[in-house]
């Protein structure tokens, strides 16, 4: 499984490539908007510039803000031709459903423009992503990656059945209601919204990479790879949880203690 950084912070972003663990970055808009807020001396496009050069080629996604479909592919050509100077791998984010409402209109547009930047040879990052259904048509549309929100999902299941708590961990097994397991459309918790998503686009034989987004903890990471995400996109907080044990802590002390001289000589 790939890692990607979830993170519009340069420093986080150079730190993760430092540590050899980062294959790609996605940012949305409110991401861009705490860089803006911490780096008022420098223009967006410079630190979005920096952020490319730091990511060597991978990709990174970048969200349009608009909702119509044509707006979208416009605003998604335009991001793709500013930044190409600096980063062949410029993925553009595209909501699957940019509606407000049920009543809205426009719940098609996002696949429109899903379909009509992956036609003109753009990767697209379909994001928003809450159900199998919209997984299945962003695919068929041409998405490049379809962006499953796990810890989204798993809020609303526990919003909706007043689930009291902003618990750290939601499992993914689901958890048991009145009538069997809490659910939202037959999705249990974020990390099945994942299982069922991946299981559609590998048995048609559709080419959309799964990516696990709205990740909050390890053990979600560990639950996506499992559930068969062929990413992950990982908060920095998160990425940094991953390598630590206290057992392993205590065992690099005692290898560190114990190391006889004579066996560090011969590694001189
Ligand atoms: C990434 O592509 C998503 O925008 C991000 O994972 C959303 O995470 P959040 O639900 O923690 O805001």
């Amino acid at each position: 499984m790939k890692i990607f950084v979830d993170s519009a912070d340069l420093e986080e972003i150079k730190k993760a490539y430092e540590w050899r663990v980062a294959d790609g970055v996605t940012t949305n808009p409110s991401l861009l908007k705490k860089s803006v807020e911490k780096n008022k001396e420098q223009s967006l496009k410079e630190y979005i510039g920096e952020i490319l050069k730091a990511t060597k080629g991978t990709p990174v996604s970048l969200e349009v803000t608009s909702s119509e479909a044509k707006d979208m592919v416009l605003e998604g050509v335009m991001l793709y031709r500013t930044f190409k100077s600096y980063s062949k791998n410029i993925v553009i984010k595209i909501p699957v459903n940019t509606a407000l409402g049920e009543s809205d209109e426009n719940h098609f547009e996002g696949i429109k423009a899903i379909k009509e930047l992956s036609d003109r040879k753009i990767n697209v990052n379909a994001t928003l992503v809450f159900t199998p259904e919209q997984a299945l048509l962003a695919a068929k549309a041409g998405a490049k990656y379809v962006s499953l929100f796990v810890g989204r999902t798993d809020d609303y299941i526990k919003s909706k059945n007043n689930v009291a708590g902003k618990q750290e961990y939601y499992p993914a097994e689901g958890l048991p209601g009145g009538e069997g397991l809490l659910e939202d459309n037959g999705i249990v918790s974020g990390i099945d919204l994942v299982s069922q998503s991946a299981e559609i686009i590998r048995k048609h034989g559709l080419k959309s990479e799964v990516l696990a987004a709205s990740l909050r903890n390890k053990r979600q990471v560990r639950e996506a790879a499992l559930a068969g995400a062929h990413i992950a996109t990982i908060p920095f907080s998160v990425l940094k949880e991953m390598v630590m044990h206290k057992k392993t802590f205590e065992g690099m002390k005692k290898f560190s203690e114990d190391a006889p001289e004579e066996y560090k000589k011969l590694m001189r």
